[in-house]
Protein backbone atom coordinates (compact mmCIF):
# COMPACT_ATOMS: atom_id res chain seq x y z
CA UNK A 1 0.00 0.00 0.00
CA UNK A 2 1.22 3.51 -0.36
CA UNK A 3 -0.41 6.60 -0.08
CA UNK A 4 -1.46 5.06 3.84
CA UNK A 5 -1.40 7.96 5.43
CA UNK A 6 -3.36 10.26 3.14
CA UNK A 7 -7.08 10.01 3.74
CA UNK A 8 -8.39 7.56 1.09
CA UNK A 9 -4.97 5.30 1.83
CA UNK A 10 -5.86 5.26 5.36
CA UNK A 11 -9.21 4.27 5.00
CA UNK A 12 -8.75 1.54 2.67
CA UNK A 13 -6.04 -0.08 5.15
CA UNK A 14 -8.71 0.37 7.71
CA UNK A 15 -11.12 -1.64 6.01
CA UNK A 16 -8.31 -4.18 4.80
CA UNK A 17 -7.23 -4.95 8.62
CA UNK A 18 -10.44 -5.14 9.01
CA UNK A 19 -10.81 -7.92 6.41
CA UNK A 20 -7.91 -9.99 7.46
CA UNK A 21 -5.48 -9.02 4.84
CA UNK A 22 -2.01 -8.30 5.61
CA UNK A 23 -0.59 -4.94 4.90
CA UNK A 24 2.54 -3.24 4.40
CA UNK A 25 2.15 0.41 4.25
CA UNK A 26 5.22 2.92 2.81
CA UNK A 27 5.76 5.69 5.17
CA UNK A 28 7.58 8.88 4.01
CA UNK A 29 10.59 9.88 6.63
CA UNK A 30 8.85 13.19 7.08
CA UNK A 31 5.46 11.61 8.06
CA UNK A 32 6.27 8.57 10.39
CA UNK A 33 4.70 10.44 12.98
CA UNK A 34 1.32 9.72 11.15
CA UNK A 35 1.87 5.56 11.58
CA UNK A 36 0.19 3.99 14.07
CA UNK A 37 0.42 0.06 15.79
CA UNK A 38 -2.15 -2.14 14.48
CA UNK A 39 -2.05 -5.97 14.13
CA UNK A 40 -2.05 -7.22 10.56
CA UNK A 41 -0.18 -3.88 9.79
CA UNK A 42 3.49 -2.94 8.64
CA UNK A 43 5.59 0.16 7.55
CA UNK A 44 8.18 1.03 5.78
CA UNK A 45 9.87 3.50 5.87
CA UNK A 46 11.26 5.40 2.85
CA UNK A 47 10.74 7.17 -0.34
CA UNK A 48 8.97 6.33 -3.51
CA UNK A 49 11.86 7.34 -5.20
CA UNK A 50 13.75 4.91 -3.45
CA UNK A 51 14.16 1.47 -5.16
CA UNK A 52 15.58 -0.16 -1.71
CA UNK A 53 12.67 0.66 -0.28
CA UNK A 54 9.92 -0.39 -2.76
CA UNK A 55 11.84 -3.41 -2.80
CA UNK A 56 11.00 -3.99 0.73
CA UNK A 57 7.68 -3.01 0.25
CA UNK A 58 7.10 -5.01 -2.48
CA UNK A 59 9.26 -8.18 -1.05
CA UNK A 60 6.12 -11.04 -0.96
CA UNK A 61 3.26 -9.56 -1.49
CA UNK A 62 -0.01 -10.86 -3.57
CA UNK A 63 -0.96 -7.31 -4.52
CA UNK A 64 -0.23 -3.36 -4.65
CA UNK A 65 -2.66 -0.66 -4.22
CA UNK A 66 -0.79 2.53 -5.35
CA UNK A 67 -2.67 5.31 -3.75
CA UNK A 68 -0.01 8.00 -3.01
CA UNK A 69 -0.16 10.90 -4.99
CA UNK A 70 0.07 14.40 -5.26
CA UNK A 71 -2.85 16.80 -5.49
CA UNK A 72 -1.78 20.52 -5.11
CA UNK A 73 1.02 21.94 -7.19
CA UNK A 74 2.31 25.09 -9.06
CA UNK A 75 3.39 23.22 -11.99
CA UNK A 76 3.77 19.42 -13.93
CA UNK A 77 7.11 19.13 -12.22
CA UNK A 78 4.93 19.07 -8.66
CA UNK A 79 2.86 16.03 -9.71
CA UNK A 80 5.43 14.24 -11.37
CA UNK A 81 7.48 12.70 -9.10
CA UNK A 82 4.24 11.07 -7.16
CA UNK A 83 2.04 10.58 -9.93
CA UNK A 84 4.03 9.67 -12.80
CA UNK A 85 7.15 8.11 -11.59
CA UNK A 86 6.34 6.02 -8.66
CA UNK A 87 3.83 4.31 -11.22
CA UNK A 88 7.13 3.45 -13.22
CA UNK A 89 9.05 2.80 -10.27
CA UNK A 90 6.52 0.54 -8.93
CA UNK A 91 5.70 -1.54 -12.23
CA UNK A 92 9.69 -2.08 -12.71
CA UNK A 93 10.13 -3.81 -8.97
CA UNK A 94 6.54 -5.82 -9.20
CA UNK A 95 7.85 -6.82 -12.32
CA UNK A 96 10.96 -8.31 -10.73
CA UNK A 97 9.27 -9.95 -8.18
CA UNK A 98 9.43 -14.18 -7.86
CA UNK A 99 5.88 -13.96 -7.94
CA UNK A 100 4.70 -10.73 -9.97
CA UNK A 101 1.48 -9.31 -7.64
CA UNK A 102 -1.19 -7.44 -9.15
CA UNK A 103 -1.46 -4.11 -9.19
CA UNK A 104 -4.26 -1.43 -8.41
CA UNK A 105 -3.83 2.68 -9.26
CA UNK A 106 -5.55 4.85 -7.80
CA UNK A 107 -6.06 7.55 -10.53
CA UNK A 108 -8.46 10.36 -10.81
CA UNK A 109 -11.38 10.88 -13.19
CA UNK A 110 -9.56 13.61 -13.70
CA UNK A 111 -7.49 12.01 -16.22
CA UNK A 112 -10.34 11.91 -18.61
CA UNK A 113 -9.67 15.30 -19.62
CA UNK A 114 -5.72 15.81 -19.59
CA UNK A 115 -5.75 19.14 -21.20
CA UNK A 116 -7.79 20.82 -17.90
CA UNK A 117 -5.03 20.96 -15.31
CA UNK A 118 -0.57 19.73 -14.41
CA UNK A 119 -2.79 17.24 -12.39
CA UNK A 120 -5.00 15.84 -14.39
CA UNK A 121 -2.32 15.61 -17.06
CA UNK A 122 -0.06 14.10 -14.50
CA UNK A 123 -2.69 11.27 -13.31
CA UNK A 124 -3.40 10.32 -17.29
CA UNK A 125 0.64 10.12 -17.97
CA UNK A 126 0.70 7.49 -14.69
CA UNK A 127 -1.52 5.68 -16.40
CA UNK A 128 0.18 5.78 -19.42
CA UNK A 129 2.79 4.68 -18.00
CA UNK A 130 1.33 1.38 -16.35
CA UNK A 131 -0.32 0.79 -20.13
CA UNK A 132 2.79 1.11 -21.44
CA UNK A 133 5.24 -0.66 -19.15
CA UNK A 134 3.34 -3.41 -17.42
CA UNK A 135 4.34 -5.94 -19.41
CA UNK A 136 3.18 -9.20 -17.05
CA UNK A 137 1.77 -7.69 -14.42
CA UNK A 138 -2.20 -7.68 -14.19
CA UNK A 139 -2.79 -4.12 -13.73
CA UNK A 140 -6.19 -2.54 -12.80
CA UNK A 141 -6.76 1.45 -12.66
CA UNK A 142 -9.36 2.78 -10.60
CA UNK A 143 -10.53 6.46 -11.84
CA UNK A 144 -12.66 7.69 -8.69
CA UNK A 145 -14.67 11.31 -9.13
CA UNK A 146 -14.63 13.60 -5.73
CA UNK A 147 -14.47 11.22 -2.68
CA UNK A 148 -15.67 12.65 0.48
CA UNK A 149 -15.76 11.58 3.82
CA UNK A 150 -14.90 11.55 7.59
CA UNK A 151 -10.76 12.23 7.29
CA UNK A 152 -11.03 14.49 4.14
CA UNK A 153 -10.46 17.87 4.22
CA UNK A 154 -10.47 19.21 0.46
CA UNK A 155 -14.28 18.98 0.23
CA UNK A 156 -15.21 19.29 4.17
CA UNK A 157 -15.25 23.55 4.08
CA UNK A 158 -17.46 23.19 1.16
CA UNK A 159 -19.99 20.79 2.80
CA UNK A 160 -19.76 22.33 6.35
CA UNK A 161 -20.68 25.88 4.71
CA UNK A 162 -23.94 23.63 2.83
CA UNK A 163 -25.03 22.81 5.81
CA UNK A 164 -24.84 26.34 6.89
CA UNK A 165 -27.08 27.14 4.50
CA UNK A 166 -24.71 28.60 1.82
CA UNK A 167 -23.43 26.36 -1.53
CA UNK A 168 -20.85 28.04 -3.01
CA UNK A 169 -21.18 27.20 -6.76
CA UNK A 170 -18.14 27.64 -9.01
CA UNK A 171 -18.74 29.55 -12.02
CA UNK A 172 -22.06 28.89 -13.88
CA UNK A 173 -22.62 25.68 -11.95
CA UNK A 174 -24.47 24.38 -15.46
CA UNK A 175 -22.37 21.05 -15.23
CA UNK A 176 -22.93 17.87 -14.02
CA UNK A 177 -20.61 15.46 -11.46
CA UNK A 178 -20.51 12.24 -9.84
CA UNK A 179 -19.34 11.41 -6.15
CA UNK A 180 -18.14 8.51 -4.25
CA UNK A 181 -18.31 8.11 -0.27
CA UNK A 182 -15.15 6.95 1.14
CA UNK A 183 -16.65 3.53 2.07
CA UNK A 184 -17.96 2.72 -1.52
CA UNK A 185 -14.39 3.35 -2.69
CA UNK A 186 -13.18 1.68 -0.38
CA UNK A 187 -15.49 -1.39 -1.09
CA UNK A 188 -14.35 -0.83 -4.40
CA UNK A 189 -11.05 -1.66 -3.83
CA UNK A 190 -11.70 -5.12 -1.40
CA UNK A 191 -13.54 -5.95 -4.25
CA UNK A 192 -10.78 -5.82 -6.36
CA UNK A 193 -8.96 -7.87 -4.37
CA UNK A 194 -11.53 -10.36 -4.00
CA UNK A 195 -12.03 -10.97 -7.41
CA UNK A 196 -8.63 -12.10 -8.75
CA UNK A 197 -7.19 -11.49 -11.97
CA UNK A 198 -11.11 -10.97 -13.90
CA UNK A 199 -10.21 -7.43 -13.06
CA UNK A 200 -7.79 -5.87 -15.69
CA UNK A 201 -8.29 -2.25 -17.23
CA UNK A 202 -9.60 0.75 -16.13
CA UNK A 203 -12.64 1.67 -14.23
CA UNK A 204 -14.78 4.49 -13.21
CA UNK A 205 -16.92 4.02 -9.88
CA UNK A 206 -19.39 6.63 -8.47
CA UNK A 207 -22.08 6.08 -5.82
CA UNK A 208 -24.48 4.78 -7.70
CA UNK A 209 -26.44 8.46 -8.56
CA UNK A 210 -26.44 7.59 -12.45
CA UNK A 211 -26.30 10.73 -14.52
CA UNK A 212 -24.54 12.19 -11.09
CA UNK A 213 -25.48 15.34 -9.43
CA UNK A 214 -26.25 19.35 -10.98
CA UNK A 215 -26.01 21.79 -8.00
CA UNK A 216 -29.10 22.09 -7.52
CA UNK A 217 -29.97 18.21 -7.15
CA UNK A 218 -27.08 18.93 -4.21
CA UNK A 219 -28.73 21.65 -2.42
CA UNK A 220 -32.40 20.04 -3.32
CA UNK A 221 -30.58 17.18 -1.25
CA UNK A 222 -28.95 19.90 1.70
CA UNK A 223 -32.94 21.44 1.98
CA UNK A 224 -34.19 18.27 2.81
CA UNK A 225 -31.59 17.07 5.18
CA UNK A 226 -31.28 19.81 7.51
CA UNK A 227 -34.61 21.21 6.41
CA UNK A 228 -33.49 24.96 6.11
CA UNK A 229 -32.94 27.08 2.79
CA UNK A 230 -30.28 26.84 1.26
CA UNK A 231 -28.70 29.64 -0.75
CA UNK A 232 -27.08 29.14 -3.87
CA UNK A 233 -23.75 31.93 -4.42
CA UNK A 234 -22.38 31.35 -8.00
CA UNK A 235 -18.77 32.22 -7.58
CA UNK A 236 -17.99 34.07 -11.20
CA UNK A 237 -15.59 32.02 -13.09
CA UNK A 238 -13.25 34.98 -13.84
CA UNK A 239 -13.44 35.88 -9.99
CA UNK A 240 -12.20 32.36 -9.01
CA UNK A 241 -9.45 32.50 -11.95
CA UNK A 242 -8.40 35.81 -10.81
CA UNK A 243 -7.84 34.50 -7.14
CA UNK A 244 -6.55 31.12 -8.65
CA UNK A 245 -3.56 33.17 -10.25
CA UNK A 246 -2.93 35.54 -7.84
CA UNK A 247 -2.61 32.32 -5.25
CA UNK A 248 -0.30 30.21 -8.32
CA UNK A 249 1.97 33.13 -8.29
CA UNK A 250 2.12 33.32 -4.15
CA UNK A 251 2.58 30.31 -3.90
CA UNK A 252 5.85 30.24 -6.24
CA UNK A 253 6.95 33.67 -4.50
CA UNK A 254 6.58 32.07 -1.00
CA UNK A 255 6.93 28.37 -1.80
CA UNK A 256 3.79 26.64 -1.00
CA UNK A 257 1.56 23.50 -2.92
CA UNK A 258 -1.88 25.56 -4.08
CA UNK A 259 -5.17 24.18 -4.26
CA UNK A 260 -6.61 26.85 -5.71
CA UNK A 261 -4.92 27.09 -9.26
CA UNK A 262 -6.08 28.16 -12.83
CA UNK A 263 -5.90 24.66 -13.74
CA UNK A 264 -8.06 23.52 -10.39
CA UNK A 265 -10.57 26.11 -11.31
CA UNK A 266 -10.75 24.73 -14.99
CA UNK A 267 -11.41 21.20 -13.38
CA UNK A 268 -14.25 22.78 -11.34
CA UNK A 269 -16.15 24.29 -13.96
CA UNK A 270 -15.85 21.42 -16.28
CA UNK A 271 -19.08 20.88 -17.48
CA UNK A 272 -18.92 17.01 -17.45
CA UNK A 273 -17.40 14.78 -14.33
CA UNK A 274 -20.08 12.27 -14.43
CA UNK A 275 -19.42 8.43 -14.50
CA UNK A 276 -20.02 5.08 -15.17
CA UNK A 277 -19.52 2.28 -13.00
CA UNK A 278 -21.14 -0.25 -14.76
CA UNK A 279 -18.07 -2.03 -16.33
CA UNK A 280 -16.57 -2.64 -13.00
CA UNK A 281 -19.73 -3.41 -11.18
CA UNK A 282 -20.08 -6.25 -13.71
CA UNK A 283 -16.52 -7.55 -12.86
CA UNK A 284 -16.71 -7.39 -9.73
CA UNK A 285 -20.11 -7.54 -8.47
CA UNK A 286 -19.18 -4.23 -6.37
CA UNK A 287 -22.54 -1.94 -5.62
CA UNK A 288 -22.05 1.44 -4.03
CA UNK A 289 -24.20 1.85 -1.10
CA UNK A 290 -24.08 5.21 0.34
CA UNK A 291 -25.53 8.06 -1.77
CA UNK A 292 -25.01 12.17 -1.10
CA UNK A 293 -27.82 12.22 1.03
CA UNK A 294 -26.25 9.48 3.63
CA UNK A 295 -22.67 10.23 2.98
CA UNK A 296 -23.54 14.01 4.05
CA UNK A 297 -25.15 13.07 7.08
CA UNK A 298 -22.06 10.37 8.02
CA UNK A 299 -19.61 13.03 6.65
CA UNK A 300 -20.74 16.31 9.24
CA UNK A 301 -22.06 14.44 11.82
N1 LIG B 1 -9.62 12.86 -2.64
C1 LIG B 1 -10.23 12.80 -3.81
O1 LIG B 1 -11.33 13.36 -3.99
C2 LIG B 1 -9.62 12.00 -4.93
C3 LIG B 1 -10.38 11.81 -6.10
C4 LIG B 1 -9.84 11.05 -7.14
C5 LIG B 1 -8.58 10.51 -7.02
N2 LIG B 1 -7.85 10.73 -5.89
C6 LIG B 1 -6.50 10.13 -5.82
O2 LIG B 1 -6.43 9.33 -4.65
C7 LIG B 1 -5.10 9.32 -4.15
C8 LIG B 1 -5.10 9.66 -2.67
O3 LIG B 1 -5.70 10.93 -2.50
P1 LIG B 1 -6.04 11.52 -1.05
O4 LIG B 1 -7.26 12.35 -1.22
O5 LIG B 1 -6.00 10.44 -0.05
O6 LIG B 1 -4.81 12.50 -0.88
P2 LIG B 1 -3.98 12.88 0.45
O7 LIG B 1 -4.85 12.83 1.66
O8 LIG B 1 -3.27 14.13 0.11
O9 LIG B 1 -2.92 11.68 0.58
C9 LIG B 1 -1.88 11.58 -0.35
C10 LIG B 1 -1.03 10.40 0.04
O10 LIG B 1 0.01 10.26 -0.93
C11 LIG B 1 1.27 10.35 -0.27
N3 LIG B 1 2.24 11.02 -1.13
C12 LIG B 1 2.12 12.22 -1.73
N4 LIG B 1 3.24 12.50 -2.44
C13 LIG B 1 4.08 11.43 -2.26
C14 LIG B 1 5.37 11.11 -2.72
N5 LIG B 1 6.06 11.93 -3.53
N6 LIG B 1 5.92 9.94 -2.32
C15 LIG B 1 5.24 9.10 -1.51
N7 LIG B 1 4.01 9.34 -1.03
C16 LIG B 1 3.44 10.49 -1.41
C17 LIG B 1 1.02 11.15 0.99
O11 LIG B 1 2.04 10.89 1.91
P3 LIG B 1 2.41 11.95 3.08
O12 LIG B 1 1.43 11.67 4.18
O13 LIG B 1 3.81 11.58 3.41
O14 LIG B 1 2.26 13.32 2.49
C18 LIG B 1 -0.34 10.59 1.40
O15 LIG B 1 -0.17 9.34 2.00
C19 LIG B 1 -4.31 10.28 -5.00
O16 LIG B 1 -3.60 9.54 -5.95
C20 LIG B 1 -5.37 11.12 -5.69
O17 LIG B 1 -4.94 11.57 -6.95
C21 LIG B 1 -8.34 11.46 -4.85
Amino acid sequence: MTGGTGFIGRAIIRRLLQAGVQVKALVRPASVSSCYEVSGLSWVCGELSDETTLRQLLDGVSAVVHCAGSVRGTSLKDFVPANIASVAQIVQVAGSQVVIPRLLLISSLAARSPDLSDYAASKRQGEEVLRSTAGAINWTILRPPAVYGPGDRELLPLLQWIRRGLAFVPGGGAGRFSMIYINDLVEAVLSWLQYGSGVAGCYEVHDGKVGGYSWDDVCSIAVELYQRPVRRINIARGLLSSAAALNLALARLVGYQPMLTPGKVRELCHDNWVCDDRAFGCATGWHPQIGLREGLLRTLS
